[in-house]
């Protein structure tokens, strides 16, 4: 974000504030719950989201050094990625293809081959077979060559390897985060490392928990206890980027800038700065940290988080301070996937139609019609 940008928006929120008003979009809205409950909806958008989209699938630190490895699932899809000798990275679909064994139990190591548990076809980390035990005898029509593991496009960019999870469709991240580009550039996530994480599967849609986030309304009632009392009431803003967001959580602090002069003015000491990456990734830009929340969605009523804490790599032995930062996120983030069970079940008990969405949560309204509009094509 630029220095004009973030003036602005600090400028938009202090007048909001002055003014005790709210950033509103023009009307409520409505969301019918049964896109929160549809099995046949969830098919959807596997096929039209999240395979189809970029994913961030990995911080960059994750595979630090020549040989490493990491295997995670993309909604459903079990991918090992690697680092090989030259540093470059690869993203494949961990099925061996002899008969469809998992390849890679791990969830992280170092190898540069990797050997199927079933009956030994051993591949290295570009994916290619090496080795196939009397191959020539049992296969002999068949090409090596041929059999290499199946291969997902990626990139490392920002300080995250992104992984495209589909076949015949190209990766073009330019096109896809045009807008938030320069924001995570700015943000320099590739000199930063995992300090913290956490991992647990929660019984709610995906999408209730990317909304969980990006309203300010529930701030001083759900985190009455936590974070509640440091924020505004019930003010942020926010802006769209494609199919991105960019929402600012204002401290109360934000109040006494007003009698600073403006070169003092910076936004990240008093606002929480959320950046929504469609579909399943959010950055919550902290003081001098980001939690990466992201998510996997395993059905339409369970979904797998893992949260994050990056912090500067030139400040990673500072663990005291990074533990205690990431059990503050953490406590109140698990505040927000309780309430999202609590509405998945609201959504199974029949009581509503529809969600409703106020003026203020204009940005639950954005993200469900971007939601819309990659199902309608
Ligand atoms: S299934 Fe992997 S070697 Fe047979
Ligand atoms: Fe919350």
């Amino acid at each position: 974000m630029n220095r004009e940008t973030e003036l602005s928006l600090i400028d938009e929120l202090l007048a909001l504030k002055a003014n005790n008003a709210a950033f509103l979009d023009e009307s409520v809205a409505r969301n019918p719950t049964s896109h929160y409950a549809c099995a046949e909806r969830f098919g959807k958008e596997q096929k039209h989201i999240f395979r189809r989209v970029p994913i961030i699938a990995a911080h960059s630190s994750e595979l630090d050094g020549p040989d490493a490895f990491i295997t995670r699932g993309l909604s459903g899809l079990p991918v090992l990625i690697t680092r090989d000798q030259s540093g470059q990275v690869h993203t494949f679909i961990n099925v061996c293809r002899h008969r469809g064994t998992r390849l890679v139990d791990d969830l992280e190591g170092c190898k540069h081959r990797f050997s199927c548990p079933y009956h030994a076809w051993t591949y290295d980390s570009t994916g290619d077979l090496i080795a196939a035990p009397h191959f020539e005898q049992g296969f002999g029509e068949e090409q090596k060559s041929k059999l290499g593991l199946s291969r997902l496009e990626c990139v490392e960019r920002y300080g995250f390897i992104w992984v495209l999870p589909a076949e015949n469709v190209q990766l073009d991240l330019d096109v896809y985060l045009e807008g938030i580009d320069d924001d995570l550039e700015s943000l320099s996530i590739d000199q930063m490392a995992i300090a913290e994480c956490h991992t647990e599967t929660r019984k709610a849609n995906w999408k209730i928990l990317v909304e969980g986030g990006i309203e300010a309304y529930h701030f001083r009632v759900a985190h009455r206890t936590t974070i509640g009392p440091h924020f505004e009431n019930n003010l942020s803003s926010y802006r769209q980027f494609g199919p991105h967001l960019r929402s600012i959580l204002p401290r109360t602090s934000m109040a006494d800038l007003g009698s600073e002069a403006h070169d003092k003015w910076r936004l990240r000491d008093h606002a929480n700065v959320l950046y929504t990456v469609f579909p399943t990734s959010q950055l919550l830009v902290q003081q001098d940290h980001i939690v990466w929340i992201s998510q996997e969605p395993i059905s339409v009523g369970e979904t797998r988080l893992r949260l994050a804490t990056l912090v500067p790599q030139c400040r990673l032995a500072d663990e005291a301070h990074w533990k205690r930062n990431h059990a503050i996120t953490t406590a109140t983030l698990l505040e927000d996937f309780d309430i999202g069970e609590s509405i998945q079940a609201g959504v199974g008990s029949g009581a509503n139609d529809s969600m409703l969405f106020g003026r203020f949560e204009g940005a639950l309204d954005k993200f469900n019609c971007t939601v819309d509009r990659y199902l309608n094509v």
